[in-house]
């Protein structure tokens, strides 16, 4: 088939590169000359493993990248919105982007003789497709929606760092389309995938505004995961209980499953807070009080602030101290630091008067945008020099190893905020054991 991918961010040059390697021939739009260029010459504007090599693999015979809606439109079958959903000051999702793309993505459409499908892949809150998107393309292109174009919302469910693996074996497909002819277009994009749980993963086939639930349903769920595993993880070190063996036996039963059951510093990234403050913001505005959802998001800030207490019980007043920090990427294998738990407890940090050495494989660059002031090492044993304590906050599989490294500290005391540490002769806090 051939299709177009609108934004070429995080999901939309996955998306793009998995549905060229599924054998479609694709076309990227996006208004940023440098990133079409990027991708023009095999490279992604992002980095995703396997992503270059899937790019290299197809740019030039079924997949480019260009600037001109019109021309990409009149090309394809179906356009997939694939733009950021940022969060306004309230939490709430801003849609400008996704309306400024379904104007423009309508007017081509207007241009375009023949039947056309519309998929948003952006996380939206529930109704968007059929309320915001599908009125503007109607509005933008003079065109009927189930007659001369069609709609749907098909959210992806991909981790940061393995987003093209799991677009290659999803553990499910969810289709929300507005009608049948949408639905099968839609489908038979995926025709060729592989899954990774055969028996789940059968297309789920809804309507718009509950795949588009579907999507926040399940990031909500697993953050709070993180955030009851902490919380019970907090309940068990007042008692001196592993919450980890805990959590172990716990995630034995099939109705729980082990995942996500891993307490610490708390969840970052660009989705998990986002998401959950979305359905927040949107359950607010119907009139419901999601209290559950609220305290998810409130045990996930106070969680990396208690790194900070028990260091302090460890070594009195931080003023003066030097303190390294292991970790500044919200999670391992990425640069990305959006909402990392680097970034509260840096802040705290500072403000009692401690002085901060750090160590990130990759994201030491991003924190330097936040924190231009602190010590940014090239190793950890350069971090871990003469501090008093270390914070690990990043679950790097190179932190695994440390050991004879923290005892270069001054005082060789690590409070772990990942569940990664185990030396015998370190002062070691686990923070929630
Ligand atoms: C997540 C979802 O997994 C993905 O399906 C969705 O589409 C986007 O959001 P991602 O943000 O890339 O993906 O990261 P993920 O690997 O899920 O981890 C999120 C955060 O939770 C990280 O900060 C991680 O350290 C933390 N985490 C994860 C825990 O604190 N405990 C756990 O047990 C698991």
């Amino acid at each position: 088939m051939k299709v177009s991918v609108i934004g070429s961010g995080y999901v939309g040059t996955v998306t793009a590169a998995c549905f060229a390697e599924l054998g479609h021939n694709v076309v990227c739009i996006d208004i940023d000359p440098e990133k079409v260029d990027m991708i023009n010459r095999g490279k992604p504007p992002i980095y995703e493993e396997g992503l270059e090599e899937l790019l290299n693999k197809h740019v030039g015979k079924n997949i480019r990248a260009t600037t001109d809606y019109d021309d990409a439109v009149t090309n394809t079958d179906i356009s997939f919105i694939c733009v950021g959903t940022p969060s306004d000051d309230n939490g709430n999702i801003d849609l400008g982007i996704v309306k400024a793309a379904s104007q423009s993505l309508g007017s081509a459409i207007g241009k375009k003789d023949g039947y056309h499908v519309v998929v948003v892949k952006s996380t939206v809150v529930p109704e968007t497709t059929e309320k915001v998107v599908v009125p503007i393309i109607e509005q933008a292109s003079g065109r009927k929606p189930g007659v001369d174009f069609g709609a749907g919302m098909n959210p992806e469910f991909l981790r940061e760092g393995k987003a093209v693996h799991d677009f290659m074996h999803p553990d499910k497909i969810v289709i929300g389309a507005i009608d049948q002819r949408s639905d099968d277009t839609i489908s038979a994009l995926y025709a060729g995938l592989k899954c990774q749980i055969k028996h789940t993963c059968q297309i789920t086939h809804t309507d718009p505004g509950t795949a588009e639930m579907i999507k926040y349903v399940n990031n909500s769920f697993l953050a709070t995961k993180i955030s009851f595993s902490n919380e019970i993880g907090n309940i068990c070190k007042k008692m001196g209980i592993d919450t980890y063996k805990v959590m172990e036996a716990v995630g034995k039963d099939s109705r729980i499953s082990p995942n996500f059951l891993n307490s610490g510093a708390g969840f970052g990234g660009s989705c998990f807070p986002k998401d959950v403050k979305a359905l927040i913001g949107k359950a607010k505005e119907l009139g419901y009080e999601p209290g559950l959802l609220e305290s998810v998001i409130n045990v996930n800030e106070v969680q990396p602030l208690m790194m900070i207490d028990l260091l302090e019980s460890c070594t009195g007043d931080l003023g003066g101290k030097r303190i390294a920090v292991l970790g500044l990427a919200f999670k391992n294998d990425t640069d990305d630091i959006r909402e990392s738990r680097s970034i509260p407890v840096i802040r705290a940090l500072l403000d009692k008067g401690a002085k901060v050495s750090s160590y990130d494989p990759m994201a030491a660059d991003n924190m330097k945008a936040i924190y231009p002031d602190i010590e940014y090492c090239d190793s950890a044993i350069h971090a871990l020099k003469g501090a008093n304590g270390c914070l690990v906050m990043t679950e790097w599989d190179e932190f695994k190893g440390l050991c004879s490294e923290f005892k270069v500290m001054r005082r060789p005391l690590v409070v772990d905020g990942r569940n990664m540490i185990q030396c015998e002769d370190i002062e070691y806090v686990g923070l929630c054991w």
